[in-house]
């Protein structure tokens, strides 16, 4: 156990800032091409280039068996209707599953198998897990309208591969409509956009 760096960790509940960690930081303009309306997309960032979500990652230890974790906070907003979300990734090392914790506001977990291409939505709320099964694209957004807390833990060397999801994207989406998540095919919802009609 000694070769274990840190035991106890401490995060501040409101802005999940882990003692001792430097975040990453994800503003908008990091997201770009993750969002499905360009136009909404550049009309954002014309404003502003807020922070999107941050992790704070917590890596005791780097031995066979050893897990990680991350305190995320994803802050609420939309792009056009598309709400706040995560870039997501796979796993480097495909077979690690995660599973994730939510601690506060109200989120969604989006899966997507990376082979069958499958797409499955489940609730990311307080008092409850998300088991990610490997093989298994994951993004997580926020629905609510406070920051969303929540923690994954997966093994220590799982590793981050946000290439595939770079270049083909989820097939989901989760818009807002009437003020409610709403889930969407991705290619439906690019032909409802008013630049796709117009021809803009
Ligand atoms: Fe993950």
């Amino acid at each position: 156990m000694s070769r274990i760096t840190s035991l106890l960790t401490r995060f501040d509940p409101e802005t999940g800032k882990v003692e001792g960690v430097q975040g990453v930081s994800r503003r908008l303009a990091d997201l770009r091409g993750a969002f499905a309306d360009p136009v909404a997309f550049e009309e954002a960032l014309h404003k502003d280039n807020p922070i999107v979500y941050t992790v704070s990652s917590v890596t005791p230890g780097d031995g066979k068996g050893d897990l990680h974790y991350g305190v995320g906070v994803l802050f609420p907003g939309t792009v056009g209707q598309e709400y706040y979300l995560t870039k997501g990734h796979l796993h480097s090392w495909r077979e690690a599953a995660e599973i994730y914790v939510g601690l506060h506001g109200e989120g969604r977990m989006l899966l997507e198998d990376e082979a069958t291409k499958e797409s499955t939505v489940v609730e990311l709320l307080p008092n409850s897990t998300v088991y990610v099964p490997g093989h298994t694209m994951h993004r997580t957004i926020n629905v609510g309208p406070v920051p969303l807390l929540y923690i994954g833990i997966y093994p220590a060397d799982a590793g981050h591969d946000y290439r595939e999801i770079a270049k083909r994207n989820f097939r989901t989406v989760i818009v807002e409509k009437e003020g409610k998540p709403v889930v969407m095919d991705r290619e439906e919802y690019m032909r409802s956009l008013p630049q796709m009609k117009t021809g803009r």
